[in-house]
């Protein structure tokens, strides 16, 4: 995408500038972590990639289509990146759990055979029993749900998974089961660019970062090399991850930390390294 902007309510006293002058390119396979204040204009980025929204200002191209093109093949473009909204759950509406499932692939124009394997196939990948198949999706936790309207976009076997806060309100638990699906999505070959608000979760799980501040990109950077900038992001609202805090504040006293450290576990070895080292000088 090149210098996208976006304007909602143009030309009224709403008028309110979401995006200002974006740009950055995404590789097939990527992990990309997209973070920033309450409506810092994460959501507005991402419907711009499967054209939801399409640019008034600026380019976005998806696989070498141009999303503002008047001929643009959208269904193509829609079908390469699957959007999961914040909340998905909320726009459950069939009355069994398959059905939902098969409701995207089937406006595809997928029939027969090819329908049922790919609504299996995406209901394996998120871990939902098929026994659940023939039940109503009201009648699911709300965990659970997620990972219907998940499967429900997954079977449309896009190659690309955007989502959105898929973390969101879920309970500690769940949370770490939503994340490791994510994770898993990206092993099993999908590009993902997921929008958190947590800087824990996409610092231990992104390769890359995209911090948006305002409608526009403040950093595009490895998590690492992001949170080398604590005082900008803090001016940003946001908050660097307490293992990174904790390896800032253990370098002043003369630790070797690594600057790559990201996460706990990160942390834990890096300290267990050096406690190892003072435990051989001891002996
Ligand atoms: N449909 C809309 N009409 C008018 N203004 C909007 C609309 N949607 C978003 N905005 C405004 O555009 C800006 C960016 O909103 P956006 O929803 O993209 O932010 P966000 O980063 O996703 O926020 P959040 O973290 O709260 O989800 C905000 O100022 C918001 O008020
Ligand atoms: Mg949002």
């Amino acid at each position: 995408m090149s210098h996208l902007s976006h304007v909602y309510m143009r030309g009224t006293p709403f008028e309110a500038r979401a995006l200002d002058d974006v740009s950055f390119t995404i590789e097939d396979g990527a992990f990309v972590g997209v973070i920033g204040h309450t409506g810092s204009g994460k959501s507005t980025l991402i419907t711009h990639l499967n054209a939801l929204l399409r640019p008034e200002e600026g380019r976005v191209i998806i696989n070498g289509i141009d999303t503002a093109a008047e001929n643009a093949d959208l269904k193509t473009v829609r079908r390469t990146v699957g959007l999961v909204f914040q909340y998905p759950e909320y726009q459950l509406f069939e009355e069994t759990v398959k059905r939902d499932v098969a409701f995207g692939p089937k406006n595809l124009g997928v029939t027969g055979d090819a329908l049922e394997k790919q609504v299996e196939n995406a209901m394996a990948l998120v871990g939902l029993d098929p026994a659940l198949g023939e039940k109503s999706p009201f009648e699911l936790s709300g965990g659970q749900k997620r990972r219907v309207a998940i499967a429900g976009v997954l079977a449309m076997e896009p190659q690309v998974m955007v989502l959105d806060e898929p973390a969101a309100g879920l309970d500690p638990a769940g949370r770490a089961d939503m994340l490791n699906l994510v994770k898993k999505l990206h092993q099993a070959g999908k590009t993902v660019v997921m929008v958190s608000h947590s800087m824990e979760d996409v610092g231990r799980m992104c390769q890359r970062l995209i911090v948006l501040n305002h409608g526009k990109i403040a950093f595009d950077d490895t998590p690492a090399n992001v949170f080398s900038h604590p005082r900008e992001l803090e001016e940003m609202g946001l908050d660097v991850p307490q293992s990174v805090k904790l390896a800032i504040r253990l370098r002043e006293k003369g630790f070797d930390i690594p600057q790559d450290v990201t996460s706990v576990a990160a942390l834990a070895e890096a300290l267990l390294g050096q406690l190892g080292k003072a435990g051989d000088a001891n002996a």
